[in-house]
């Protein structure tokens, strides 16, 4: 682990000296990366799209404002290449008002119920931007704030290195926080997300990503086959806050444990679905330990299948609900309600609030780690 670590250093360092501000570099054994300017911020700092591309010619586009990507471009059954996340074409999509597309959520993805929690007996008041209540870090999270880029070769490919530290008293949380992502996508279309921290300070910390996908490329996600392993969920009060309680999911819409057609159960007379105008959901996987199946997706006619894997306990199943048709993304398409729907894999909402809820306590000399993959396929 510490010899991988340190290669990957080693060989990042050596594909940073041939980048050199070119806009092309194959850093090692894996596929080229390419590197573009996107935009600039209003302050003239350039933004950079980072190109993660295979020998398949499959790829996933990264920038490095917000940890947002942009693009998956992956096969469908008749091999035929097709964008399978939600976003804009340019920055300033990005910098206007976006529901998180593609984005990398800190400090704490999903709510904090009244904006504040307590911890070693000090209440930390935080920005509320969702009622009463922050949602995913607050006024600025870590969706709005530029991080340092590094394309690095590792011992399997290439990966795209972002880092950002985040300071004590931002949005309100604790602590100096070291925060690192590394985006790798692999020769089996698979998109991996390795996130590290450490605190100066006793902190919470949930990051997550915020990929609105649709793996049919367009119109609504309501045919998109479903499966969670999971045996209870978080049900919540009228601002989206779990109650606390584990509900179990047997005979209830929210019973994903055989393959359901999203649509199928979606507009049912059930209190849950009427909060959350959908699913907005947390469901507890079932879970062993390490890297597990959260969930599949398959969408029929295009036969792709997306795997989410993750080393955390929840899985936030969104079903884009939120999306009215006001937001004009990539290539015109206007995005409707229910055009998207994200696998967002954290800790359960509210954590903070919630000891019952695993715990969420980051404290200096611990490191936090949280790896996603998003894998794609086709039957
Ligand atoms: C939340 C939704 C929220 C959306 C923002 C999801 O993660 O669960 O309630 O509206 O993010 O786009």
């Amino acid at each position: 682990m510490r010899n991988a670590r340190i290669n990957s250093i080693v060989l990042g360092l050596a594909a940073a000296v041939v980048l050199g501000g070119c806009t092309t570099t194959d850093p090692g054994a894996g596929a080229a990366v390419q590197k573009r300017e996107f935009g600039r911020m209003p302050d003239g700092t350039p933004i950079y799209e980072f190109t993660l591309k295979n020998s398949k010619g499959a790829e996933a586009r990264i920038i490095n404002y917000g940890g947002i990507i942009t693009a998956v471009r992956v096969p469908d059954k008749q091999g035929k290449m097709g964008d399978v996340v939600l976003g804009y074409d340019n920055l300033e999509g990005y910098l206007k008002e976006t529901p998180y597309f593609g984005a990398l959520i800190g400090r704490y993805g999903n709510r904090i119920g009244n904006a504040k929690f307590s911890l070693n007996g000090k209440e930390y008041k935080l920005a509320a931007n969702d009622g009463p209540n922050t949602l995913h870090g607050g006024i600025k999270g870590f969706d709005k704030v530029v991080w340092t880029p590094k394309v690095m070769a590792t011992l399997t490919g290439t990966a795209l290195e972002l880092t950002y530290l985040s300071k004590d008293g931002e949005e309100g949380f604790p602590g100096n926080l070291n925060v690192r992502a590394v985006y790798s996508f692999g020769e089996d279309n698979a998109i991996k997300l390795v996130y590290t921290a450490t605190t100066d300070q006793d902190t919470v910390l949930n990051l997550t990503q915020h990929s609105y996908f649709n793996l049919k490329g367009s119109g609504d996600i309501l045919d998109h086959v479903v499966m969670i392993p999971a045996d209870t969920f978080t049900p919540v009060d009228s601002t989206l806050i779990p109650t606390g309680e584990l509900k179990p999911v047997e005979g209830t819409p929210f019973d994903f444990r055989t393959p359901t057609p999203i649509g199928a159960r979606i507009n049912q007379a059930d209190e849950q679905l009427r909060i959350g105008k959908g699913y907005d959901h947390n469901w507890v996987i079932n879970k062993k330990s390490g890297l597990t199946l959260m969930a599949r997706v398959q969408e029929p006619t295009t036969g792709r299948i997306l795997e989410v894997f993750s080393t955390d306990p929840g899985l936030q199943f969104y079903s884009g609900n939120f999306l009215d048709g006001k937001i004009t993304g990539k290539g015109g398409w206007a995005y409707q309600f229910r055009n998207g729907f994200c696998m967002e894999p954290q800790h359960f909402p509210d954590s903070p609030n919630k000891p019952s809820f695993p715990s969420v306590v980051l404290k200096p000399g611990q490191n936090y780690n949280h790896t996603i993959i998003y894998r794609f396929s086709v039957k």
